[in-house]
């Protein structure tokens, strides 16, 4: 959908959505896809929303309507774009000495940190906070301030120790294990406010921590599931962060992210060579002969084709995928596998295809088009993880008719139900789901797929189920209305000391 064509002389309320990525602008995973879709959907329901970005190379060059629009004091010049294609309004910070460079938005081309992220997130949040209580030249001034994940946690530190009246701001936690932590002394050479450095700020065992900045000074908390919400107030998920979310459990709200069903959509989506849908599944047979032609997978085989498309990490399991390979292919599957992240574990998945031709086949890398071929061709994803915020790629499995095979923790819990146990017995299920974060339960679950695999009238209705369930942002961007509209409300009432909460805590 376009963004731009509302009437601008009505006063919509105004929200500065500050992201480290937004795709297409800038993506590494799921935070991209999210912070994407989700000021789309919030903009087709009235909310003047803009995000802020910093201006990494791939921003710049995918940017639409670049303009500059000041120079800021500290070094620094921010442009007003829009994405291509929603038409998003986004504001780019362009300070080349910190954004302009080779790799990722977070790593060099050999994926080591860049030495210099906090002074990097720092200036980004410093600039999203300026803009956020001054306004733009053009005088668009936010009611509130939306920060995302740890790169922006300063934003909402910045705006409570900004002097004079401030807009409110609202932190949304898309995955507690990356906290931006560094040494003290980094913070303390950038002149961050001393408040800060202290246990009651941002100080975290002995570190600096962007997160907990966020997770302390924004007036409103929210999630990306309502299971990970609960699970983040217990010591086992909450990353060492649990004692200070559960003194501000009152403030903070799950909330399930939705998909963007039009970017992925099987029934029009241009990876694919035949358009599909649940009612209509040739399409779908056409992507997996494709996908084996083009993995050198035997066109032939008749069991499953299992596919994973995840960053090879601890979180995602990748450990307990790889020691499942041999029980999958004794069940006569399969597998296909795209991903990126551990380098013992990438030349471990290599390893394993290299000595599997035609049965298992391993890209290692990161390429969007890929990951929607792997979901159309696949009848098999693998997602389990042992956390989870939310998890998309759950979904986009479901979307195109590829079931889950995958763990009950955080959003997969949330998003996926059970084909031999439907809760309620009411909808009917739309994956396998088990508990124990072993090889045991993984292959537990994974023979039971390939028993229901062999069942092509239950196959087909749990497709149908999965394919049919509704993922779209329409009733989570309501969510984060009716929030942003009692936060705005609030804010204007007196507020209790912002030290009350810690106090609570012990
Ligand atoms: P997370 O953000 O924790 O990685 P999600 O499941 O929420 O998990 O989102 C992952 C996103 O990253 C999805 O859009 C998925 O398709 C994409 N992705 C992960 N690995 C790859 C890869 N190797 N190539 C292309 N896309 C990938
Ligand atoms: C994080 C989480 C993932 C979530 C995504 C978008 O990367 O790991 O579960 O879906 O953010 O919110």
């Amino acid at each position: 959908m376009d963004v731009t064509s509302y009437d601008p002389s009505v006063r919509r309320l105004r929200v500065l959505f500050a992201t480290a990525e937004l795709f297409p602008l800038a993506k590494t995973g799921g935070l991209g896809d999210a912070c994407a879709a989700l000021p789309v959907a919030l903009a087709a329901s009235g909310v003047d929303v803009r995000a802020i970005l910093p201006g990494y190379v791939s921003a710049l060059d995918t940017a639409q309507r670049k303009h500059t629009i000041s120079r800021l004091p500290g070094g620094g010049t921010l442009l007003a774009a829009r994405t291509p294609d929603s038409g998003l309004p986004v504001y780019l910070l362009d300070w080349p000495e910190l954004f302009r460079r080779p790799g990722s938005p977070y790593q060099d081309q050999d994926k080591r940190e860049w030495p210099d992220n906090l002074r990097r997130f720092a200036a980004f949040s410093a600039a999203a906070a300026a803009l956020a209580g001054e306004g733009d030249p053009a005088g668009w001034r936010p009611d509130l301030v939306h920060a995302n994940d740890w790169h922006t946690g300063l934003l909402p530190a910045f705006l409570a120790l900004r002097h004079g009246a401030q807009p409110p701001s609202l932190f949304t936690i898309h995955n507690l294990a990356y906290q931006g932590n560094f040494p003290l002394d980094t913070a303390r050479a950038l002149a961050l406010p001393e408040a800060l450095l202290t246990p009651d700020g941002a100080e975290f065992y002995g570190q600096f921590s962007c997160l907990k900045a966020g997770l302390r000074y924004a007036d409103r908390l929210t999630t990306v599931s309502p299971t990970y919400a609960r699970e983040i107030l217990t010591p086992e998920f909450g990353a060492g962060l649990d004692g200070l979310l559960r003194a501000r459990a009152a403030d903070l709200t799950g909330i399930l992210n939705g998909i963007d069903t039009d970017l992925w959509n099987p029934a029009a989506d241009p990876a694919l060579p035949v358009p599909f849908d649940a009612d209509h599944l040739a399409g779908k047979q056409a992507a997996k002969a494709a996908l084996r032609q083009e993995l050198d997978l035997d066109p032939a085989a008749d069991g499953p084709l299992v596919i994973g498309v995840n960053r090879l990490t601890e979180q995602k399991m990748a450990d307990v995928v790889l020691a499942a390979l041999p029980d999958l292919l004794a069940m006569g599957a399969q597998v296909a596998l795209h991903g990126e992240g551990d380098p013992g574990l990438e030349a471990a998945f290599r390893d394993a295809a290299s000595r599997h031709p035609g049965r298992i086949a391993v890209r290692i890398g990161y390429q969007e088009t890929l990951a929607h071929r792997l979901n159309a061709a696949a009848d098999l994803a693998l997602t389990p993880s042992r956390f989870e915020p939310c998890g998309l790629t759950t979904m986009y499995a479901m979307r195109y008719g590829a079931l889950p095979v995958t763990r009950r923790v955080g959003g997969l819990a949330d998003t996926v139900t059970d084909i031999d146990n439907p809760p309620n017995g009411r909808r009917e299920g739309t994956g396998f789901i088990f508990d124990d974060p072993t090889a045991a339960g993984l292959v537990g679950c994974l023979r039971r797929a390939g028993r229901r695999f062999r069942d092509p009238v239950a196959w087909r209705r749990a497709q149908r189920a999965a394919m049919g369930r509704d993922f779209g942002w329409e009733m989570s961007a309501r969510r984060y209305r009716a929030l942003y509209d009692d936060l705005v409300v609030s804010a204007d009432a007196p507020q209790p000391p912002a030290s009350a909460f810690l106090e609570a805590a012990e």
